[in-house]
């Protein structure tokens, strides 16, 4: 299938699949894929390294110190993934524990560490193809974006895949941490005041609360193939 150079922008509440569902994407029709909730969480985790976020609270100036001193956060593209690095430092894994995600909302909210995301994603994805998923990607970061997606799923079926991907990376979460956390996130992130979670007027909307991924990726297939006019 040859697809142009387009800007596929996801979004929708957490653990809705959308990473999942956009790296599998990226690799199979050849894009490049940006995760901006990792950003986040980057932000949020450098935070929590120097005491600066913590219990939910943040000491504003000094965060606004961080990122103004050039907090080096960047993805790297190694053996067809694109991780997250601050410096040296590889922080896949640590940005994903509960102890980040309790936090994270909350820093997304303050609007210079919008900003500051938002000017990375915009300098990690110039020219080419690129699959982003996030939750303000079709609305705010690209609004331009040539296909929008916007992802749904039951809340049950979210906390469950969360709870499912903290267990097998050796966390020991309860379900109803893990479901409060979820919803107090989904609350925050579709409340708050700048680049609140909403559903783009021109996004396609996919509930994959019953979908394989498999599924997932004929239907994204057949949506490309329809908005381009891609024969085959
Ligand atoms: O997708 P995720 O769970 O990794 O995202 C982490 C947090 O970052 C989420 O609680 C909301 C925030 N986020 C955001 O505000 N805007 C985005 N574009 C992506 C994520």
């Amino acid at each position: 299938m040859k697809i142009p150079d387009i800007i596929i922008a996801i979004d929708g509440c957490s653990s809705t699949g959308k990473s999942t569902f956009a790296k599998l994407a990226a690799s199979r029709f050849a894009f490049l894929y940006l995760d901006s909730g990792a950003m986040y969480r980057g932000v949020t985790l450098a935070g929590m390294e120097k005491g600066i976020v913590r219990d939910g609270q943040i000491d504003l100036p000094a965060l606004q110190a961080l990122l103004d001193g050039g907090l080096d956060l960047h993805f790297r593209h190694e053996d067809g993934k694109t991780l997250l690095y601050l410096g040296d430092r590889l922080i896949e894994s640590e940005i994903r524990t509960l102890a980040v995600s309790g936090n994270v909302s909350p820093v997304s909210a303050v609007p210079f560490v919008r900003r500051f995301v938002d000017d990375k994603l915009h300098a990690f994805s110039k020219g080419g193809r690129v699959i982003m998923d996030g939750r303000d990607i079709g609305t705010t970061v690209f609004p331009n974006a040539e296909l929008k997606i916007f992802m749904t799923a039951a809340p049950e079926i979210r906390a469950q895949r969360r709870y499912d991907e903290l267990v097998a990376k050796g966390d020991h979460p309860t379900f109803d941490e893990v479901m409060k956390n979820l919803q107090e996130r989904d609350y925050i992130d579709s409340h708050r005041e700048t680049s609140p979670l909403t559903q783009p007027a021109d996004a396609f909307v996919l509930d994959n609360s019953h979908m394989s991924l498999d599924e997932e990726l004929v239907w994204l297939q057949g949506l490309i193939q329809g908005r381009f006019q891609i024969l085959q």
